[in-house]
């Protein structure tokens, strides 16, 4: 096994995205921008990965906070891409092999280009290879130099070239990978007399031709993978893309997109066969879905565990919540963090749930609050129930037994328990516990007053 090392650039603020954010943790498809082509450069086989970082410095580190292969580098001021790359040295000291260098703000890049990349390289037995594209508007880019015969002499930046070269097509993806020692013995080589008064990595490519040592240039296959997201109209461009790929792979899978171009799936969202998914969804990372789902229109689903066979109705929201097998949903439902619902259990519209668990078969259906409960097997909950678990200052518990039936309009106020196989009657404001088999009921007797309306008129 040959060793291979990274290193991704990332200490640039990127002003053009006008965020307080650094451009690099701009999320993207569920992911910050970074995390992308780190997993890119992890696939071809990495290890370590130097992430050269300046502004916002801490954010970025944490991002990979626990990440066994990434090692950090301080770049406290922007002197350019060769100084970026002379700062990550130290980082590698000891590593002898080869080194990939990519960008931090080109997520669209895939591992299979980088293996490609690196294939091209090691059977030409090159110093440097640099990865390219041809476009059709260049302008921006670094362009590839190439000689009569076609090989590479330089790469010159736009701000640097003639009127001639800058009609070049070839431009430069910033994405290269070079031997070890040829960087270690070159990088302090490199110099700042530029129009941008910068230490550029392409003059790299220039020293190793003067130098007479073997360095290529190679076409990326998909000219898209090389995208820099330097503005949020790009940042929009490439989450689309990445967007189409997961969709592309979840329908592979077997899973039914009804318009797949507003079907809004993170990375690391697993999606059994067979299931659903209607447009406007929302669907966050870490999110498994069972098989045979039906997912209805501009429903949004972070972080939850769905069983088989559940139907999720329109303009719900699932927020780290856990769902047995057969269980419905919604419409506009919200589950928040710590709904833990078992096999079958129907939650109606305009029902909130936070921190609670219901058993196989309970019902909500209509028009409720239960937070903080523990709710048992075959227990339905009538329409307008709510759980009264704030008194101000404490959250307290509701815990109902199996095979409850609360009429509608109940008040439970935690504190408080209703035994197994009883019964509130509507309207009761439940505040003293209920042992089992009983019935609960609170009410104020009624009084007709004959004749009321006539006398006040
Ligand atoms: C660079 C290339 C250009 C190429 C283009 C591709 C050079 C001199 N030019 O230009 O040929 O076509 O990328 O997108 O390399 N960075 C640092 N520290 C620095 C400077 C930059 O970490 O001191 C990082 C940035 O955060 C960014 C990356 O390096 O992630 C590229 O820097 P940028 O300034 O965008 O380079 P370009 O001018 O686009
Ligand atoms: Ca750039």
């Amino acid at each position: 096994m040959v060793s291979l090392a990274s290193i991704v650039l990332a200490a640039g603020k990127g002003t053009r995205m006008k965020s307080g954010l650094i451009k690099v943790l701009h999320p993207v498809a569920g992911l910050p921008m970074i995390a992308w082509p780190v997993a890119a450069a992890r696939d071809a086989g990495s290890d370590p990965i130097v992430l050269v970082i300046g502004h916002q410095a801490n954010a970025v580190q944490g991002v990979f906070r626990g990440a066994a292969d990434i090692r950090c580098a301080m770049q406290e001021e922007q002197l350019g891409t060769g100084h970026a790359v002379a700062c990550a040295l130290d980082a590698l000291a000891g590593f002898h092999g080869t080194v990939l260098i990519l960008c931090g703000d080109t997520p669209l890049l895939r591992s299979e280009t980088l293996k490609a990349m690196l294939a091209f390289h090691r059977n030409n037995q090159a110093a440097i290879t640099v990865l390219t594209a041809l476009l059709e508007d260049p302008y921006g880019y670094g362009r590839v130099v190439r000689d009569n015969s076609g090989r590479v002499t330089r790469i010159v930046e736009q701000k640097d070239a003639d009127p001639e070269e800058q009609k070049i097509c070839e431009i430069n993806s910033g994405i290269y990978c070079m031997e070890s020692d040829f960087l270690f013995n070159n990088i302090r080589g490199i110099g700042n007399d530029n129009a941008q008064g910068e230490y550029y990595l392409t003059d790299l490519l220039a020293i190793a031709v003067r130098k007479e040592l073997n360095c290529l240039a190679l076409p990326a296959a998909d000219a898209e993978e090389i995208m820099g997201v330097n503005d949020r109209v790009q940042l929009a461009e490439a989450a689309a893309i990445l967007r189409r790929r997961i969709n592309r792979e979840h329908m592979l899978n077997g899973v039914t997109m009804i318009d797949p171009d507003r079907t809004y799936i993170d990375h690391g969202v697993s999606i059994g066969a067979d299931t659903t998914i209607h447009p406007g969804c929302r669907i966050g990372k870490g999110t498994v879905i069972g098989e045979g789902c039906e997912i209805e229109g501009e429903v949004s689903i972070s972080g939850c565990r769905i069983g088989d066979d559940c139907h999720i109705k329109a303009a719900s929201v699932l927020e780290e919540s856990e769902l047995g097998e057969d269980v419905a949903i919604g419409p506009m439902a919200h589950l928040r963090p710590g709904t833990s619902l078992g096999n079958n259990v129907k939650i109606g519209n305009f029902v909130e749930t936070k921190k609670i668990v219901m058993g196989k078969g309970s019902k909500a259906s209509h028009l409720t609050y239960l937070g903080d409960a523990e709710i048992g097997c075959n227990v339905n909950i009538g329409c307008g129930t709510i759980t009264c678990n704030y008194d101000g200052v404490n959250k307290h518990r509701t815990v109902i037994g199996d095979d409850v039936f609360i009429g509608s309009d109940v008040q439970l106020v935690a504190p408080v328990s209703v035994g197994r196989n009883s019964l509130v009657a509507a309207g009761t404001t439940v505040t003293i516990d209920v042992p089992p088999d009983s019935l609960a009921i609170s009410r104020i007797p009624q009084v007709n007053k004959d004749g009321w309306r006539l006398k006040k008129k």
